[in-house]
C-alpha cells in the first residue's frame, strides 16, 4: 500500500487499493511513466524504459519524448504539452531537472511531491501524487513558482497527464457530453490518432461536456473489464485532451482550458492547478463508477453531509414557478406536510431582485419569518433558492456598485434577458476580492438570520463579456480563473461556518457537474428535464461520475414540467425515478385529490424506508436505456444485508416477457427475502445471494412506464 521506491530511488510505485501506477526518473531526468493498472507488489515486474518505446528502431531522443508524466515543451516534443512557458529572455522551451522528492502520510493517504528546476532559469515545477488507502484512485496537480524576478509567460499549464499502457489495444474514450435538459449524455468512440478535446469555455464546467475520461480497450461491459478513467476538480473552463499519436501512444492530457488566459505569473508567484483525479477498475463501467462514488462519499462530501440520509423535498418551483407568497407557501406548505415532505424550499421568487437577497416585501410583507414558522410547525425544515451569481438592473445592488458587473473597461456589461421570469441581470464579477467578500457576508447573514437548513445555488447564465471593468493590469484572462477561487472559497467558507447546511449545486441543471462543487454540495441539479422518460438515460449519465443520492432538482414528481415532450408519466413511475437520487416532489398539491395525496405521501414512505440503500450503497447499473427501452439499477447496502433494485420499463412490446436479471454484490452464502414493490400486489420470494447473481430474477412489466422495486433483506 502507498508509495515506496526502488533501490535508486529513481523508479516510483505507488499502490491505491487494487491499482498501481508506476513511473522513473530517465537518465535525462524526465519521470517516464512505466505502468498504470492492476496492483503489483514488486517493482520487478515493472517493464523498463526503453521496453517501452514504441518504434522499433529506438533512439534516445524518443525516450524523451514517449510516456512523460508532464511534458514542458522543448526540443522535438510536438505533442500535447502540459507545461509550456515563455520567459522574459524570449526563451520558450523548458528544460526540467530533477531536484528530489518528499512523501508525507497522512490520515488516509499519502502525497509524494517530485521537485523539478528549469535549466536556464529559476522556474520551479512541484508535480504532487495523492494516494488513497483501499481506493483505485490517485489526485494529482502541480505548481509552477516563478523565482525570477521578472514575469514568466505560461501558455499551457496542465494539473497531469495520464499514459495509457502501451498499445496492446485501440482505446475506446467514453465522454460526456450533453445541453440543458440532456446533460451527460453517454458517448462511445474510438481514439484514432489526432487529438479530441473536450472542454468548457462558458465560465462553468457545464452543461456541454463533463470534466472526465473513461477508457477500455472496447471490450468493458457495466460489470466486467478494465476501465481507465479521469474526473476534473475544477468548476471553471477546462480542457481534456486525449491524444493517440503517429507511434499509437494514447494520453490524455488535462487541467484548467487555457483558452482566453494566458498567465503572467509574476516574481516570486506560485500557480497551482486543480486535481485531476485518475483511476482505475476491472469491473467495467460501473466498477468506475464505484470508485468515483466511494470517492465523494468518503473524501469529498463535507463529512455531516455525507453522514445524513437527503429528505424528502418539496420545492415551489415545479408549481407555484415566481409567484410565490405568503398564502400560497402557507397553503402548499400545510399540503407538502400531508405527503410526508421533510423539507420545503421556496425557489425563485421570494427575493426582492437578484443581488437583494431580502424577502420582496409585496410578497412577503412580514418578511419571510411567518412561512419558515409555519414549516417548523409542520415539522418540516425550511430552504432558500438564490442566484447570487447575477444582479438586476433594478436591483438596490446594482445601482450601488454598477463597477461589480463583469464588463470590458470602457464598456458597458452583457445584459441578459430571461424572458420566462421576465428578468434583465448581468453578471457579478466574483473574480473581485471586493466582491466575493461581500457574497459570503451576503449569504452568511441570509443563512444565519433565517436559520435555513437548505441552500440552493442556481446559475442561469454563461460568462459574459469576461472582463475586470477597470483598464488592465496586465492580465484580464485570469478572470475566467481567479471568479472560481473565489467561488470555492465563499462556498467552502459557508459549508464550514455551517456544516449542516445542505447545498444544492443546481446550476440551471448541472451546469457544474464537476467533483470540485462537491466538496461543499451534498446535492446537484441532475437536470431541469423531469420527464420520467428521458430521466433515464440522465440518471444513467449522472452516476458515471457523480454520486447517485446528489440526484437532486426541484420536482421528480410534478406535472408538465418546463413541457419538455409533453409526455404524461404515472405517478408511480415519476417516484420511482426520483427515488434513484433525492426525492423532491413539486406537483401542485392543491389539485390533486385525496387519493393522489394519498398515493404521493406511500412513495414518500418508501423512499424513506429504503434510501439508507440507495444513498450509501454501492452502485451498479443492469441495463441501459441507451440499448433498450427500460433501465435497471442496483444499489447494495454496505455490510450487504439490503438491495434496492429498480427495473423501470418504457414500453412492452408484442406480449413479450423481461429477460432474467443477474443481480450481482449479493453475499453469495446468504438466504435474501425479495419483496416486490410496484404491481397490483406486493409479491414476496426467498433466494440466496448466489441464486441472484447466477441464474438472477425476472419480473413482469406491463404496458407504458411501469416499473419494480425489487427490496433485498437478509432473511
Ligand atoms: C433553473 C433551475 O434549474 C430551476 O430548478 C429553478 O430553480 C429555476 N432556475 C428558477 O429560476
Amino acid at each position: 500500500m502507498g508509495i515506496s521506491t526502488d533501490h535508486s530511488g529513481r523508479r516510483f510505485l505507488m499502490s491505491a487499493g487494487g491499482m498501481s501506477y508506476a513511473f522513473e526518473l530517465a537518465e535525462n531526468d524526465l519521470p517516464i511513466n512505466l505502468y498504470w493498472g492492476g496492483k503489483l507488489e514488486c517493482a520487478d515486474d515493472l517493464p523498463g524504459i526503453a521496453e517501452l518505446q514504441f518504434y522499433q528502431h529506438r533512439t534516445n531522443r524518443q525516450s524523451e519524448n514517449t510516456r512523460q508524466e508532464y511534458p514542458a515543451f522543448h526540443g522535438e516534443f510536438y505533442s500535447e504539452c502540459a507545461l509550456k512557458a515563455e520567459y522574459s529572455d524570449g526563451v520558450r522551451s523548458t528544460r526540467l531537472r530533477y531536484e528530489g522528492h518528499t512523501r508525507k502520510k497522512e490520515n488516509e493517504c499519502e502525497i509524494l511531491t517530485l521537485s523539478f528546476a528549469d535549466a536556464l532559469h529559476p522556474l520551479r515545477l512541484r508535480l504532487f501524487y495523492r494516494v488513497w488507502n483501499g481506493l483505485e484512485l490517485i489526485d494529482r496537480w502541480s505548481e509552477i513558482e516563478n523565482g525570477s524576478d521578472s514575469f514568466i509567460r505560461l501558455e499551457n499549464f496542465a494539473s497531469a497527464c495520464w499514459q495509457l499502457p502501451a498499445p496492446t489495444a485501440d482505446w475506446r474514450l467514453t465522454h460526456l457530453a450533453g445541453r440543458w435538459a440532456k446533460e451527460a449524455t453517454v458517448t462511445r468512440i474510438p481514439v484514432t490518432q489526432g487529438r479530441f478535446v473536450m472542454e468548457s469555455r462558458t465560465g462553468l464546467s457545464g452543461p456541454f461536456a463533463v470534466p472526465f475520461f473513461a477508457l477500455d480497450d472496447g471490450t468493458a461491459t457495466e460489470l466486467a473489464g478494465e476501465v481507465f478513467f479521469g474526473a476534473l476538480q475544477w468548476s471553471g473552463n477546462w480542457r481534456i485532451c486525449v491524444e493517440r499519436g503517429a507511434w499509437d501512444a494514447t494520453t490524455v492530457t488535462g487541467g484548467i482550458n487555457p483558452f482566453d488566459c494566458r498567465i503572467e505569473l509574476k516574481p516570486g508567484e506560485t500557480f497551482a492547478t486543480p486535481v485531476f483525479s485518475g483511476g482505475w477498475s476491472r469491473e467495467g463501467h460501473s466498477g468506475m463508477s464505484r470508485v468515483l462514488h466511494r470517492y465523494q462519499l468518503r473524501h469529498l462530501l463535507p463529512p455531516a453531509i455525507a453522514a445524513k440520509p437527503l429528505p424528502l423535498i418539496f420545492n415551489s418551483w415545479g408549481c407555484i414557478n415566481i409567484h410565490v407568497n405568503e398564502a400560497n407557501i402557507r397553503h402548499a406548505g400545510t399540503l407538502a406536510a400531508k405527503v410526508g415532505a421533510e423539507l420545503f424550499v421556496i425557489d425563485d421568487g421570494w427575493q426582492k431582485a437578484l443581488g437583494d437577497w431580502i424577502p420582496d416585501p409585496a410578497k412577503f410583507p412580514d418578511g419571510l419569518g411567518p412561512v419558515i414558522e409555519n414549516a417548523r410547525s409542520l415539522g418540516m425544515e425550511f430552504g432558500l433558492w438564490v442566484e447570487p451569481e447575477s444582479f438586476e438592473l433594478k436591483s438596490d445592488l446594482y445601482r450601488a456598485h454598477p463597477d461589480w458587473a463583469m464588463r470590458y473597461p470602457g464598456v458597458e456589461p452583457f445584459e441578459r434577458c430571461r424572458a420566462d421570469v421576465d428578468r434583465t441581470s448581468v453578471m457579478l464579477n466574483l473574480a473581485r476580492g471586493d466582491v466575493a467578500d461581500y457574497l459570503y457576508h451576503a449569504l452568511h447573514k441570509l443563512v444565519e438570520e433565517t436559520g435555513i437548513r437548505y441552500l440552493k445555488l442556481d446559475m442561469n447564465c454563461f460568462f459574459s463579456s469576461p472582463g475586470y471593468g477597470r483598464v488592465p493590469e496586465a492580465e484580464q484572462g485570469r478572470i475566467w480563473i481567479d471568479y472560481v477561487r473565489n467561488l470555492h472559497r465563499i462556498f467552502g467558507r459557508l459549508s464550514a461556518d455551517f456544516p449542516e447546511l445542505l447545498m444544492e449545486n443546481c446550476a440551471g441543471g448541472a451546469g457544474r457537474a464537476d467533483l470540485a462543487m462537491t466538496r461543499f454540495f451534498g446535492r446537484m441539479n441532475r437536470s431541469d428535464n423531469q420527464d420520467a422518460l428521458d430521466m433515464l438515460k440522465l440518471h444513467y449519465g449522472f452516476t458515471q461520475v457523480n454520486l447517485p443520492r446528489l440526484a437532486g432538482g426541484a420536482c421528480h414528481i410534478s406535472d408538465l414540467m418546463y413541457d419538455i415532450n409533453r409526455r404524461r408519466t404515472p405517478l408511480q413511475f415519476q417516484a420511482f425515478c426520483g427515488m434513484l437520487g433525492s426525492l423532491a416532489i413539486g406537483k401542485d398539491l392543491t389539485r390533486c385529490s385525496e387519493a393522489e395525496l394519498d398515493e404521493i405521501r406511500s412513495y414518500g414512505e418508501f423512499y424513506k424506508k429504503i434510501r439508507h440503500i440507495t444513498q450509501f450503497g454501492d452502485f451498479y447499473r443492469l441495463a441501459s436505456p441507451y440499448e433498450k427501452s427500460r433501465a435497471v439499477f442496483e444499489y447494495v447496502a454496505p455490510d450487504r444485508s439490503e438491495a434496492a433494485v429498480f427495473v423501470l420499463g418504457a414500453s412492452q412490446q408484442f406480449g413479450g416477457t423481461l429477460p432474467y436479471f443477474k443481480i450481482p454484490g449479493l453475499a453469495p452464502e446468504k438466504r435474501y427475502e425479495m419483496t416486490i414493490y410496484g404491481g397490483k400486489t406486493e409479491e414476496k420470494r426467498i433466494l440466496s445471494g448466489r441464486g441472484a447473481a447466477t441464474v438472477g430474477v425476472r419480473v413482469d412489466l406491463f404496458g407504458d412506464f411501469d416499473g419494480r422495486i425489487l427490496h433485498f433483506q437478509y432473511q
